[in-house]
């Protein structure tokens, strides 16, 4: 499946909202349009009535400002339709804001999340647990959203459950996010960052609380250890290979923290930001050449040949 398949198959809709967030977002978006609407109608439709009403008149009669009831149709239509249209549509808004900034219940989950070219980590800190561009949350319940970036700005957006944040390099911005139905929604940044941008994608996982449970639990542990030969030569390649600079397994030696922590890596849908799918074929295309796949990418080459790159993808897919 190409990637840009794979993009469009799961393309976020805020029309489809499932979460509060979005849900108010979406109501507001379709009162806005309704208003907007009836206003563009009606003007155009005053539009073709005075036209037409003019040219079946004498062109001899007086000029129109003249006519009665000329000064009442400007009051009305110049005057007091926009006011009150345009204070009722601002009252909506503020009443909007407001819902949007309190929280949707009693907290369940706090994300810390961390914005850096070209990719998102999510930290737990309550429950000590590293999610790297994925997102793990319980369905029906609360999560207070904290956010950062490490070097220039971004904007946290799930289309389908939350508003867009800014994530600023020099102070923590938060919002709330709550999931009504399970399910796998697409995040994306909303602010242009640089080269790939356009990559910096995310999975947000909705699950059932016992799920979450499940999930925290394994995200907790340290990788498995590997069990066959290949897999333990893919684990010394790792360790002793540029990977390790950059990127975290817990319980090996391999503790850099440029890159994402790789720790459960073979439990994330997606590679790089959102941008492939995590199979065997794209995390060995992706590890041998990253720069084919996302141009500008802080990720160097593998420099791996082909029975060292077999052993790493050994032990890599098994870290679930
Ligand atoms: Cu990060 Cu756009």
């Amino acid at each position: 499946m190409s990637r840009f398949l794979w993009l469009a198959a799961d393309a976020p809709s805020s029309l489809d909202p499932a979460g509060r967030g979005a849900d108010v977002i979406e109501t507001e978006m379709w009162i806005q349009f309704a208003v907007g609407a009836f206003t563009f109608l009606l003007v155009i439709g005053l539009l073709v009535f005075v036209v037409a009403r003019r040219m079946q008149r004498d062109p001899s009669e007086a000029h129109v400002a003249n006519e009665p009831g000329a000064q009442r149709w400007l009051v009305l239509g110049g005057i007091v339709f926009p006011v009150v249209a345009l204070t009722g549509l601002f009252g909506i808004s503020v009443h909007d804001l407001v819902t949007l900034a309190d929280p949707p219940g009693q907290e369940k989950v706090i994300v810390e999340v961390r914005g850096q070219r070209w990719w998102w980590n999510f930290d737990y800190p309550v429950e000590g647990v590293r999610s790297p561009n994925h997102l793990v949350i319980p369905v029906g319940e609360s999560v207070r959203v904290r956010l950062r970036a490490r070097d220039v700005i971004h904007s946290f957006w799930v289309p389908q459950l939350s508003r867009k944040i800014d994530l600023l390099p020099t102070e923590w911005t938060t919002i709330w996010m709550k999931a009504e139905r399970p399910g796998r929604y697409r995040g994306l940044c909303a602010e242009f960052c640089g080269a790939q941008h356009a990559r910096m994608h995310f999975v947000v996982d909705a699950v059932t609380p016992v799920q979450y449970d499940a999930w925290r639990a394994n995200a907790k542990k340290n990788a498995p250890e590997p069990k066959t030969a290949s897999e333990r030569r893919g684990r010394a390649i790792f360790e002793s290979h540029s990977c390790a600079y950059c990127h975290t397994i817990r319980g090996t030696k391999a503790a850099g923290w440029v890159g994402p922590d790789l720790t459960h890596l073979a439990s994330r849908p997606s590679l790089a930001a959102g941008t492939l799918p995590n199979t065997r074929g794209n995390l060995g295309g992706w590890i041998s050449d990253p720069q084919h796949v996302k141009p500008g990418a802080l990720m160097p080459p593998g420099r791996l040949s082909g029975p060292e790159l077999q052993a790493l993808l050994d032990y890599l897919t098994t870290l679930r």
